[in-house]
């Protein structure tokens, strides 16, 4: 290779690489999404909203290359919004080398999706689960594939039992409820690790760090009432901080050759994984949150019951 071909393979070290990033039309997902597309990766970007799609595909077209994004229209809110995108992705590529689970949800009141599931249960655990599962077999066609689950250091907060009022029907507490279900997410995707190691697929999670997004400008003073008295500080801080920094942390994560060897890692910090504790290394606790993770998905009423193409991973 010439050393013109090289510098230029050197500027676009992605390219001919195709990542699915979720919830990527605004916040740390978009920026996620416009660090690997101007890598030179093809990026696929998901939200509900057609006019926020078009808006940031054409912005990532501009910067970073004019076919290097696609919107596909999702709602990961329910398990059959999550099989359709999966369809869509299906019909859309032949295979996926890094899949980002970002979208996440944080609610200022306790609500139900459509298959009756808390909604913070149903974006930050089951909407993930579902994705990797139905995703699967495009992310082990080539191998080696990444998947990058984007939790928060939250997940720490949550200090009971990760099996118990799963539907926050007991009580609901906005910032209970994010910590309690990224460490559901948390759990499972240390199992995947296990399981999707022997295909050539692994899965990280990453916090992104605080960042200034549709989701932290929803917050108030209410939704972690344990920091209400810093809540000043605090939206200081959230206002200044730029999402741009946690997408380049989220793509490092995904595509650099200095995290290709990790799997089931734990990522707070630019370099080195972070230590998880016994409860999150435990193993029965990443299978039974893996096993419920598949009972969420299966039993859900807008489940649709059919094999995906070529899921092959065993329950245990
Ligand atoms: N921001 C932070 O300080 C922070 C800190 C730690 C961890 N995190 C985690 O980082 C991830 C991204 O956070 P963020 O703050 O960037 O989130 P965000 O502000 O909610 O992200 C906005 C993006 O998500 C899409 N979206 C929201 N709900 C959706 C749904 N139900 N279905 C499809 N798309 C949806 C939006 O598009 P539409 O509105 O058009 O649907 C938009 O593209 C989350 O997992 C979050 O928990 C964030």
């Amino acid at each position: 290779m010439s050393a013109t071909a090289n510098a230029i393979a050197n500027r676009r070290p992605l390219r001919g690489r195709t990542a699915l990033i979720t919830g990527a039309t605004a916040g740390i997902g978009y920026e996620t999404a416009r660090a690997l597309a101007c890598s030179g990766a093809r990026v696929l970007v998901t939200g509900r909203d057609p006019a926020n799609g078009e808006r940031a595909t054409a912005t990532l077209a501009r910067d970073c290359g004019a076919d290097s994004a696609a919107f596909l229209r999702a709602d990961h809110g329910t398990v059959g919004g999550n099989q359709d995108l999966a369809d869509r992705v299906r019909a859309t590529v032949a295979r996926l080398d890094v899949l980002v689970n970002n979208v996440g949800g944080l609610y200022s009141h306790r609500q139900e999706t459509a298959d009756g599931y808390e909604a913070t249960l149903a974006m930050n655990f089951v909407g993930p689960y579902t994705l990797t599962a139905e995703l699967l077999p495009l992310l082990t066609e080539g191998g080696p594939s990444r998947c990058v689950n984007v939790v928060s250091a939250g997940f720490k907060m949550w200090k009971t039992d990760p099996f118990t009022d799963l539907h926050s029907t007991d009580q609901f507490v906005s910032g209970d409820a994010y910590a309690h279900t990224k460490l559901l997410n948390v759990l499972a995707s240390l199992a995947w690790a296990r399981r999707l190691a022997p295909d050539n697929v692994t899965v990280n999670l990453v916090h992104p760090g605080m960042s200034w997004t549709p989701m932290t400008a929803s917050m108030t003073a209410q939704t972690i009432p344990s920091m209400r008295l810093i809540w000043p500080v605090l939206r200081f801080w959230q206002r200044h901080a730029s999402p741009v920094k946690a997408g380049r942390r989220v793509a490092f994560v995904a595509s650099s050759s200095d995290t290709a060897a990790y799997t089931g890692r734990y990522i707070e910090g630019r370099a080195a994984p972070n230590r998880l504790s016994e409860r999150e290394l435990d193993l029965d606790n990443q299978d039974l949150a893996w096993t419920l993770g598949e009972e969420l998905m299966t039993t859900a009423p807008t489940h649709h019951d059919r094999q995906t193409p070529g899921r092959k991973v065993s329950p245990r």
